[in-house]
């Protein structure tokens, strides 16, 4: 199987590191998060579950652009909306009906939304949320877990958080999704700060296990319990693991719940949505964007989420899911190869089970191997689906997979894995951050 020709996208690589920091506006979408040298950079167009990069290759795409696309790139009915708003202007002077339409949507299909906010990223989405929180409550501290963006609300907790006041390291802890014991559960953090706490702030999923009902509802209790508020960031769960989010899916309703990625098949836009008397707060708050309302990522929304409601788009998200996921762990335990897919189907992640530092090539080797044959796959996962995959794309990647996993499965049986390895560096192609 002959190498791709990746020549473009290595050419645009080295003029946009002269041009651009890190080369990239995403940090996941950086080469080195990929395999660089053996997968594509820059891509030309993509169409359904296909991509083509700037060198003519094609593949069947499993990232799905980080998330935001459920229902397929070029989406005709969402394609057909957001072009009938661009002959009628895409911001406006004054308000757009569509902020009223996109608004009522998402209360008819999300379980906590009796009011909604628009802005234009998942991180200012989930920024604006802490605002409302900490306005409504009048308290500092949010007790997190899991990743919301860029901005310093989150960043500040993190240990290396250069760029960052210093000052703002105290308005947010950390607590373990998942734990019901020990020092770092909800439960221990919430008695820890007593009285302090503006919110729980959550992602309402944990990737490696669907069976998270109980954790949550126990969330839910605790906040009601310690008189705070339940913020869940639903930017990669909602519109994806059932229409109304991880809070449909499981029966606990949060007091706001931030959307983004699934929300409008790929437009820029984010929904902060709760309930009145939470929402309500941002009346007296400064939370305010020049694009909040504009008006083709609201078009792309209420197109998107007229298409959730009227075709089978969530079953097949995880019937596509789980074929893509059933049969790559039946390969994978036919030919003895340490490999597992699991988690959510409609995003499964993947991981190998050998000794760490061979589980890091094996899964370079996997993405090389696997781009060379026309599929891309995101290191670990997620592996997202959307509805234009249809069954014979992903059979399409299952027979591609019947070639690889037996090159891996040997190539860890000689211990010879990095000599098929095509990329330059390979400890640089295994850094996502
Ligand atoms: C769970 C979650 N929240 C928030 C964000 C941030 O969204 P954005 O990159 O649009 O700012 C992401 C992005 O990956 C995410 O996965």
């Amino acid at each position: 199987m002959k190498n791709l020709n990746l020549t473009k996208s290595m050419q645009l690589y080295a003029e946009a590191a002269e041009l651009i920091p890190s080369a990239s506006q995403t940090m996941s979408k950086r080469p080195q998060a990929f395999v660089m040298g053996a997968m594509p950079i820059y891509i030309e167009r993509a169409e359904g579950c296909r991509i083509w990069d700037v060198d003519g290759n094609e593949y069947v795409d499993f990232i799905g652009s980080l998330g935001p696309i459920t229902l397929g790139y070029c989406y005709p009915a969402v394609d057909e909306a957001v072009k009938q708003q661009l002959a009628k202007g895409t911001i406006y002077s004054m308000l757009s009906p569509l902020e009223v339409e996109a608004a009522r949507a998402i209360t008819e299909v999300i379980p906590c939304a009796e009011m909604v906010r628009f802005l234009k990223t998942g991180a200012e989405g989930t920024s604006a949320a802490a605002r409302i929180a900490r306005g409504y409550t009048g308290k500092e501290l949010i007790v997190n877990q899991g990743y919301h963006g860029w901005l310093d609300t989150w960043a500040a907790e993190r240990a290396n958080a250069v760029g960052t006041p210093g000052s703002m390291k105290e308005s947010i802890t950390s607590f373990a999704f998942g734990a019901f014991e020990g020092d770092r559960c909800l439960d221990a953090v919430l008695n820890r700060h007593k009285g302090e706490v503006a919110c729980v702030f959550m992602e309402p999923v944990s990737y490696a296990n669907t069976d998270t009902g109980d954790f949550l509802r126990w969330c839910r209790e605790l906040a009601d319990k310690h008189n705070t508020l339940l913020v869940f960031d639903e930017i990669v769960s909602g519109f994806r693991v059932a229409l109304g989010g991880a809070q449909e899916r499981f029966g606990v309703t949060p007091d706001i719940a931030v959307f983004a990625k699934g929300i409008s098949n790929g437009l820029p836009i984010s929904a902060i949505a709760g309930k009145r008397e939470v929402m309500k707060k941002a009346e007296d708050l400064i939370i305010s964007s020049t694009y909040g309302g504009e008006t083709l990522s609201l078009a792309a929304t209420v197109a998107s989420i007229y298409e959730y409601r009227n075709k089978p788009v969530i079953p097949h998200l995880w019937a596509m899911g789980e074929r893509l996921m059933s049969s790559m762990n039946g390969i994978a335990e036919e030919i003895g190869l340490a490999l597992e897919f699991r988690g959510w189907p409609v995003m499964s992640s993947y991981s190998f089970g050998y000794e760490s530092d061979i589980n890091q090539d094996l899964t370079t080797l996997l993405l090389q191997e696997m781009a060379k044959r026309g599929v891309l796959l995101r290191r670990g996962g997620l592996n997202f689906i959307n509805y234009s995959h249809k069954a014979e794309d992903v059979d399409f990647a299952l027979t591609q997979a019947r070639e690889v996993l037996p090159i891996l499965k040997s190539a860890q049986a000689s211990g010879a894995i990095k000599d098929l390895l095509t990329t330059a560096d390979v400890a640089e192609s295994i850094r996502r951050f």
